[in-house]
């Protein structure tokens, strides 16, 4: 029989720190545990939610039904080729962890993504990115359960619809499955590494490296990342709160006579990508408090919670952070955490 347990602390399992309960909880272990739990009466009657490890969500509430926590463990090697691997990841592996075995067995394309908290289950979701890189280049296809009738299904990489921060999963099949394994095609000769984003290629040449490798470019994104973005076990948080806008080119242009210096990553069709981290801090808003909660003092992208603070507060300073952003840039952000009601 499956454990449910009831009136579950979901502090420790949400990198915010906020502390709310949910009425039923489960751990998920294996695909039999997922099946004998279709037919409990508290899956059948229940709203529920599928949580990894709890870093890309908001709790606004105590959550009134069950949380299924994905615990599916393995990273099996199915296919080897001249030059690649290709792994199946169980779900509920830790992404860094992940990232680490591939480092140490040299197999590149994702020593970028280094650091990232969270669960592989939860990487497709919304295309976990960092320093030029995506999840999405090395997925080969993601395994899922629907939830509505227990049936497995196979995504391939194009019917993931991956974007920026966005994938099938985070929109129209929302909620609809349980993700339970992800298959990875890595390099494991001539690997192209990507230097070229942010601060990377500075790092390495402070780390007196000038042939970088897989593992001195993760070595160097950790680096980079301890430095910038505060440790959830410290300041509660969630990574960037907002997504970076895309606006259109005229929109930027007129910006930029008022904002000669406003910063901007081209993309396709002719918009502009603005760091949302720029636009709060021109705001004013970049190391502010209020009660609880605040907006980190290094990265104005990151919303905090200093202790106490509960998810209503999070989402109170999000929604003033977005009205200032829209009042003095004309640019609505959006969130990229997921806001759980
Ligand atoms: P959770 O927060 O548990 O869940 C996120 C969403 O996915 C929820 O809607 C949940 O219901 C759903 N979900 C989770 N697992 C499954 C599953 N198996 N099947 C179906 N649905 C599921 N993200 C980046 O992209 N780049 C970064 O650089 C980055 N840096 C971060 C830094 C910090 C300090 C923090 C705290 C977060 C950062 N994030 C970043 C965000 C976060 O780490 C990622 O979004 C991560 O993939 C979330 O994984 P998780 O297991 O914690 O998901
Ligand atoms: N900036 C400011 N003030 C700030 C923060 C940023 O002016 O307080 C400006 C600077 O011009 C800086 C630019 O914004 O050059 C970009 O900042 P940064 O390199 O820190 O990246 P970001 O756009 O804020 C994005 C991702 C991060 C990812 C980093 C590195 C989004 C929403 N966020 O942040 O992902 O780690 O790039 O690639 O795309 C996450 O998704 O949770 C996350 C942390």
């Amino acid at each position: 029989m499956v454990k449910i347990e009831e009136n579950k602390s979901l502090k420790p399992l949400n990198t915010f720190g906020i502390d709310v309960k949910a009425a039923h909880f489960i751990t998920i272990s294996s695909l039999d545990q997922l099946e004998e739990l279709f037919q409990t009466d508290v899956y059948r009657n229940e709203k529920h939610l599928i949580l990894g490890g709890g870093s890309n969500v908001l709790f606004t509430n105590d959550f009134d039904g069950l949380i299924i926590k994905t615990a599916l463990k393995g990273i099996e090697i199915i296919n080897k080729t001249e030059e690649t691997i290709t792994i199946k990841v169980g779900a509920g592996e830790s992404w860094h962890d992940v990232v680490m075995h591939c480092v140490q067995n040299n197999w590149g394309g994702i020593e970028n993504l280094s650091l990232i908290p969270g669960t592989m289950g939860a990487a497709p979701i919304q295309n976990i990115g960092a320093y030029g890189v995506e999840i999405k280049n090395v997925i080969e296809e993601v395994a899922a359960i629907e939830l509505a009738n227990g049936a497995q299904k196979i995504f391939n990489n194009a019917e993931c619809c991956f974007g920026y921060r966005e994938s099938v999963f985070k929109s129209e099949l929302r909620e609809k499955y349980f993700i339970s394994s992800v298959t990875l095609t890595l390099s494991t000769k001539r690997h192209q590494l990507n230097v070229s984003y942010g601060a990377i290629n500075d790092t390495l040449k402070q780390m007196n490296i000038t042939t970088p490798t897989i593992q001195s470019v993760s070595k160097a994104v950790v680096h980079i990342r301890e430095s910038k973005l505060p440790d959830p076990r410290v300041h509660g948080n969630a990574g960037s709160f907002f997504k970076n806008p895309t606006i259109t080119k005229n929109h930027f242009e007129l910006l930029q006579k008022i904002n000669p210096t406003i910063p901007s990553y081209a993309t396709v069709n002719q918009e502009v990508k603005v760091p949302a981290g720029w636009l709060i801090e021109q705001c004013g808003w970049k190391g502010k408090k209020i009660n609880n909660v605040g907006v980190h003092l290094q990265q104005a992208l990151v919303l905090v919670n200093y202790g106490n603070g509960n998810g209503a507060e999070i989402l109170a300073l999000s929604e003033k952070i977005c009205a200032s952003v829209k009042e003095k840039f004309d640019i609505t952000l959006t969130p990229e955490v997921n806001i759980i009601t």
